[in-house]
């Protein structure tokens, strides 16, 4: 079953606008990851579950090719209104069915997606899709955040926390697995050479 529930225009809107990009450490960490097992030129990058395009940005520069692929169409609208980035193509599709031919990608991505996914389509799609030392990297955005704005970072961090607690209980069992650093998913992962 592929879940649904980020297709409406409003919704993609309010993504585009507040969704937080991946911090820079966080993508150096990953392209030093894959410097060091596949080695220098990177040519194609796929950023699965893209939503409006944050961490496909972030990685377009490094890359001679980024594709975005994600289920939602208005997603997609809205990753495509930012202008500046040539090199990017978006393109509506699932996690679990790639567009590529085998061995054909130098590092897949999905920043906050991979808990939607179907865990055992994706991992044999990403595995089929992966050059030999191609990467994947699945990042996501754990329950425990400190809020930084100004002089009120620890005011915006308790009334995070107080909401979330509120909410907790009615979030999809899929968040869990977000919320779990995406655990069992990372348990079921099959390179021998994984890293947390
Ligand atoms: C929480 S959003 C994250 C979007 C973006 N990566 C970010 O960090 O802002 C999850 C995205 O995954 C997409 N999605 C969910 N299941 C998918 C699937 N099976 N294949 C492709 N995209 C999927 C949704 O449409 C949504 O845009």
């Amino acid at each position: 079953m592929t879940h649904r529930l980020f297709e409406e225009k409003h919704h993609a809107s309010i993504y585009q606008k507040y969704r937080f990009v991946p911090p820079d450490e966080v993508r150096d960490i990953i392209l030093q990851y894959l410097d060091r097992k596949k080695g220098r030129p990177h040519a194609l990058a796929v950023d699965l579950g893209c939503g409006t395009g944050q961490n496909s940005r972030l990685f377009a520069p490094y890359f001679k090719e980024m594709v975005g692929i994600d289920i939602s169409e208005c997603q997609l609208e809205e990753a495509k209104t930012v202008p500046g980035f040539n090199n990017i193509t978006y393109r509506k599709g699932t996690a679990e069915e790639l567009p590529f031919p085998d061995g054909s990608v130098d590092l897949l991505t999905a920043a906050s997606a991979a808990h939607w996914f179907d865990q055992q389509r994706f991992l044999m799609e990403a595995t089929r899709v992966l050059k030999p030392h191609g990467c994947m990297a699945l990042t996501c955005i754990a329950n425990s955040l400190s809020l930084h704005y100004g002089s009120c970072g620890d005011r915006l961090t308790d009334i995070y926390n107080e909401v979330n607690k509120v909410l907790l209980p009615y979030t999809s069992t899929q968040v869990d697995v977000a919320y779990s650093k995406l655990e069992g998913l990372y348990a079921a992962i099959p390179f021998p050479d994984k890293e947390r």
